[in-house]
């Protein structure tokens, strides 16, 4: 079997352009390199999610948009991260491993901390322990499979710093028991601008979403901010987030076109909005069949998780078994 390259996705609904270049398209493509495997992470989602029913369609919906944008379970190994029971075990396995200064300092516990310190509030208020404890569970996800890398986020690389030390604890007490992986970090996520040419995020309500109707793409393309240059005024491509955006879709000779319309005068930005709609409308057409396809039929998509999940535990369980074994626990 090939290196396993491992991702967790949060289940957030509504995948946009800017998680597909910057996430989905790069994690997929380590598929030709690696096994890959993909989880959606409806443990961790629990941290902060109260609605049970909103979480339950969450899981669904980001388990369609990966099967629609590519991932193909053939070939990966696609699960749920709450369908493998070996996790919590192996995470409080790990917690034991973990010293408690290591997840003190992680930053969204500690980012929590500082905001109520600030606000003159008990430091732990409002933070329950498994927002503390998630950097655990997120090695437990990573070391049980003995992935060798994991493709994420700028973000997330903290997390892999500690995954990092936590099997390097344990391996100092047992030996070489958990292999320490590799993080891939996906910087280039920050290259895809928004609307208005911050980074493209659901936050700064600057997203061009990929599932959504036809007439809620073509409006949000519309709402790309431009300056107030008249079509015959020439413009510098670089750095405008019309063209940045341009470039991700059209094709090369298309592109180049455009380019010299900027320079020359000649690009009207009305235009060349509805022409990169239409590239993105074209671009995701069969996708959104699919995802429509598979977001109506849930029972398809349990079969496929559960599936996942045979696959996900055939490999999870000697890593656990061994570990119970040095341990003493078996
Ligand atoms: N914490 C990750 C995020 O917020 C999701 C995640 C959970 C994950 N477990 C993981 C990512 C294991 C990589 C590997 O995006």
């Amino acid at each position: 079997m090939k290196p396993i390259a491992l991702t967790g996705i949060k289940p957030t609904g509504n995948p946009h352009i800017g998680n597909y270049l910057g996430m989905y398209r790069p994690a997929l493509d380590l598929m030709e390199n690696y096994q890959g495997m993909y989880f959606v992470a409806d443990y961790h989602a629990l941290t902060t999610m109260r609605d049970a029913q909103k979480l339950r369609d969450l899981v669904y919906e980001v388990a369609a948009s990966w099967l629609a944008l590519g991932l193909d379970p053939e070939k990966a190994i696609f699960f749920r991260q709450s369908d493998i029971p070996e996790i919590p075990e192996f995470a409080w396995i790990l917690a034991c491993f973990t010293s408690k200064g290591l997840l003190n300092r992680a930053h969204a516990y500690k980012d929590a901390v500082d905001t109520n310190l600030a606000n003159n509030h008990d430091p732990d208020e409002g933070i329950n322990s498994g927002l503390f404890y998630y950097p655990v569970l997120m090695a437990a996800d990573i070391l049980l499979y003995g992935s060798a890398v994991v493709p994420v986020g700028l973000d997330q690389k903290q997390h892999i710093e500690i995954t990092r030390d936590i099997a390097e604890a344990f391996n100092r007490s047992y030996g070489n028991v958990l292999t320490v992986p590799e993080g891939i970090i996906q910087e280039s996520v920050k290259k895809v601008p928004g609307l208005d040419g911050r980074k493209m995020s659901k936050s700064y309500d600057n997203v061009i979403p990929i599932f959504a109707t036809e007439k809620q793409v073509r409006k949000q393309v519309m709402r790309i901010v431009t300056d107030s240059k008249r079509p015959e005024d020439p413009k510098d491509p670089e750095g405008d987030n019309l063209f940045s955006l341009l470039q991700f879709f059209a094709a090369p000779d298309r592109l180049e076109e455009i380019r010299q319309l900027y320079v020359n005068g000649g690009a009207a930005y009305g235009d060349l909005k509805k022409e990169l709609a239409a590239l993105i409308l074209d671009e995701f057409a069969e996708p959104r069949e699919k995802f429509n396809a598979l977001i109506a039929d849930k029972a398809k998509l349990d079969q496929i998780l559960n599936d996942g999940a045979q696959k996900a535990r055939a490999i999870a369980k000697p890593v656990l078994a061994k570990t119970r074994k040095v341990t003493g626990i078996d």
